[in-house]
């Protein structure tokens, strides 16, 4: 059992929000190859599409002298950290346990690594899934960002995935 689903995540207004902000069609495909990627690992597919769906809520917007600036936000942003700290407290406020509050934060705090010194990052597997699925859906310019999508495909597309993720839990409980 999902103690908290996507659906009930996306339907939070921070969810809309701030993961509309980045792009609600790449949250959506991101999840859906998380759930992908989390299956061939052995992941747990519930914290694996909800740290993907949540990875990006932690953009912001950034202006250069009134126009957008991709490559300034790039090169300074954060987005991983707020991120993660939004996603913690939407995730605890919907009633999420604290552990799967935790590692989901913490996948979503090393989806990247872009705005950390030099150095290497030692993934868990659950962080290698999310930061995999992210790198399979991106596209030059951040254009991934910009997609459309309407409200209600990206709902039917959610119920779906949660539909997986919770057969996928059966499975593996009866396996
Ligand atoms: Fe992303």
């Amino acid at each position: 059992m999902q103690n908290v689903t996507l659906t009930q995540v996306y339907k939070h207004p921070i969810a809309k929000k701030y993961v509309a902000r980045a792009g609600l069609d790449h949250a959506i495909n991101t999840a859906f190859s998380a759930f992908d990627i989390a299956i061939r690992e052995n992941v747990d597919t519930d914290l694996a599409t909800k740290a993907a769906f949540l990875h990006d809520m932690g953009h912001y917007q950034w202006y250069t002298e009134g126009e957008w600036d991709f490559h300034s936000y790039k090169e300074n942003d954060i987005h991983a950290i707020k991120g993660a700290e939004r996603a913690h407290k939407l995730l605890i406020r919907l009633g999420e346990d604290r552990k799967a509050a935790k590692e989901i934060a913490l996948a979503i705090l090393l989806h990247t690594d872009s705005y950390l010194p030099e150095g290497q990052l030692h993934l868990d597997p659950l962080q290698q899934v999310v930061a995999c699925a992210d790198e399979a859906n991106e596209e030059p310019n951040g254009m991934h960002h910009y997609r459309e999508i309407t409200e209600e495909t990206a709902l039917l597309r959610l119920q779906s995935l949660d539909r997986l993720v919770a057969g996928s839990k059966v499975k593996k409980k009866t396996s």
